[in-house]
């Protein structure tokens, strides 16, 4: 076992399930070390072409400045998700199946489940996130509009094995994996990722995912470049992290937010670009920029609802139903795990 495999190893171990007053809400923190992030920037930025994970964007300010993207004009997916979740949420939960206990991978502010937990009324909630601060004081506001809910928040990664603090005991689960974060994943990375939760969630186990459907570029375009700068806080907001937690020397002005739509990948992609010929220090290695040179941040993948299905099917899900808005931008789908 490689030194971080076991240092990883021992924190699931120790990963202290922490109890707020009442009990209703215990945090399990299996969140990735100071030293995992400098491996990741480091390998990244040692690349030919470099790159940086998407799940970077999540310290305290990167949750909130996304917050922020959710609620822009340009900014179609949430909203839209929201509508389509209030306006479906009881056939949602009739295909779910009303199990007791559900999953939500990347929940964020835990907005868009309430309308879920609302018609579902499971006994436990395990809300997945990798913002630690965030996914606690979220989990302890929804406890109080919740009063009968059991809360079990990880704060853990989910784009690689990762673990939850479920009871073997519980009968059937149900997971809700909503906002397309599929389409962070390239697309083998998003085959294994769906296909570790139709393995957690067992044969027969539901899965309501959201999914951002492909659409006419300049939507796409201006949902990643809005007027406000925000999404560009959002993205150079990875570099102030980096400067802070691995004493990096990123100049915030010598990069520049950049998003487009790729049609042949039918993917969004997100850079920053750097401005001039220059050299960042990074956790005492050396990284030379050239003048438009890139670091590429984000991908989003979005899809087509057969081009869904193909993938969920190759991961071992059956589509079992999907709903999507009167402007066809978004869509949700109920997934069950084939036997
Ligand atoms: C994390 C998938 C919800 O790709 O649309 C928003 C993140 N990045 N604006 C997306 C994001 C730039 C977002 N999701």
């Amino acid at each position: 076992m490689t030194h971080s495999a076991a240092a990883r190893q021992q924190r699931d171990q120790d990963a202290a399930a922490q109890s707020d007053a009442d009990g209703r809400v215990r945090f399990f923190d299996y969140h990735p070390t100071i030293a995992d992030v400098r491996t990741e920037v480091l390998r990244g930025l040692g690349e030919s072409s470099k790159s940086l994970p998407p799940k970077l964007f999540y310290d305290q300010h990167g949750s909130r400045l996304f917050d922020a993207i959710t609620q822009l004009p340009e900014y179609y997916p949430t909203r839209t998700e929201i509508e389509i979740l209030r306006e479906y949420g009881s056939e949602m939960a009739d295909s779910l199946g009303r199990e007791n206990v559900l999953i939500e991978l990347g929940s964020g502010s835990s907005l868009k489940i309430q309308t879920l937990l609302a018609v579902l009324k499971p006994l436990v909630y395990v809300p997945v996130d990798i913002s630690k601060e965030h996914l606690m004081a979220s989990a302890r506001a929804l406890a109080e509009r919740f009063p009968k809910l059991s809360i079990r928040a990880a704060c853990a990664d989910y784009s690689g094995p990762f673990k939850l603090p479920l009871d073997p005991a519980w009968p059937r689960l149900a997971a809700f994996f909503p906002g397309s974060s599929i389409g962070n994943f390239d697309p083998q990375d998003a085959r294994h990722l769906l296909e570790r939760v139709a393995r957690l969630l067992g044969p027969g186990g539901k899965l309501l995912i959201g999914v951002d459907l492909r659409k006419d570029p300049a939507i796409l375009n201006a949902a990643y470049n809005d007027s406000e700068g925000v999404t560009a806080a959002f993205n150079l907001n990875l570099l102030t992290r980096i400067n802070r937690e691995l004493g990096a020397d990123f100049d915030l002005d010598a990069f520049e937010h950049r998003a487009y739509f790729d049609e042949d990948r039918s993917r969004i992609e997100m850079h920053l670009v750097s401005l001039s010929d220059q050299v960042v220090r990074v956790a005492g290695q050396a990284f030379t920029f050239r003048r438009g040179e890139s670091i590429h941040t984000e991908s989003s993948y979005k899809f087509s609802i057969a081009g869904f299905q193909e993938l969920a099917h190759d991961a071992g899900f059956e589509s079992e139903q999907v709903w999507t808005d009167a402007r066809g931008l978004f869509s949700v789908h109920c997934l069950g795990v084939l036997s």
